[in-house]
């Protein structure tokens, strides 16, 4: 009983609404004689859209986007302020102390857990055969817990492309022999 009303206003509610909608159009018809443009003067940028939807789709396995091509238009100067994060664990200079965090001068190149005397995680002990590469530095700073489970490195990550690869390339240049830039 309750239920054939609710029913009923529903379908008054539609029939009301298809109504005023055909008189409108019928009125506004009548009223304004609709003129053609030639172009579209909305032009819906779909390329956004596109990427929006990518950016979904890929949050599945969330992962960096691959560093070489963000290197070569990357910034230097940004990476080092950037940079300023890592400095409250990390010393940067050549044969400077460890702080939280161990010292980074010319890391890449050198296999992970480098630095001598430092109490590395066991995640990051188990991994001292492995260099940092590009791409490990990508993986590892993108998501530190991600690249390296257990790891002791308590931070977030840097989830912008750019920012990662603006650090990355300033890491680069803390080196008596800074490692070529990757091929795109
Ligand atoms: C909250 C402190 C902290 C911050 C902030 C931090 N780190 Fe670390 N980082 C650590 C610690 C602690 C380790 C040792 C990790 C382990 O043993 O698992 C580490 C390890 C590393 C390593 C591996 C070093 C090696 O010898 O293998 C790299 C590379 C690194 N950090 C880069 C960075 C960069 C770049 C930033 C800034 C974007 C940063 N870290 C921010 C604490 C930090």
């Amino acid at each position: 009983m309750k239920d054939n009303l609710t029913v009923n206003k529903i379908s008054a509610a539609v029939i009301i609404a298809v109504g005023l909608a055909w008189i409108a159009n019928a009125v506004s018809g009548a009223v304004v004689e609709p003129k053609m443009l030639a172009k579209n003067v909305f032009v819906v940028d779909t390329s956004a859209i596109a990427t929006a939807s990518a950016a979904t789709t890929d949050a599945a396995p969330a992962g960096p986007a691959p560093i070489a091509p963000l290197l070569a238009s990357a910034s230097v100067d940004a990476g080092q302020k950037y940079a300023k994060v890592c400095g409250t664990c990390h010393s940067f200079g050549k044969g400077e102390a460890a702080k939280m965090g161990p010292n980074l001068y010319g890391i890449i190149g050198l296999k992970h857990a480098h630095m001598e005397g430092f109490s590395y995680s066991d995640a990051m002990k188990s991994l001292s055969d492995k260099t940092w590469t590009f791409d490990a530095l990508n993986e590892f700073l993108f998501s530190p817990r991600a690249a390296v489970p257990g790891t002791k490195m308590t931070f977030a990550g840097i989830k912008n492309d750019q920012d990662r690869a603006n650090v990355i390339a300033w890491l680069r240049t803390l080196s008596d022999s800074p490692t070529p830039l990757p091929a795109k």
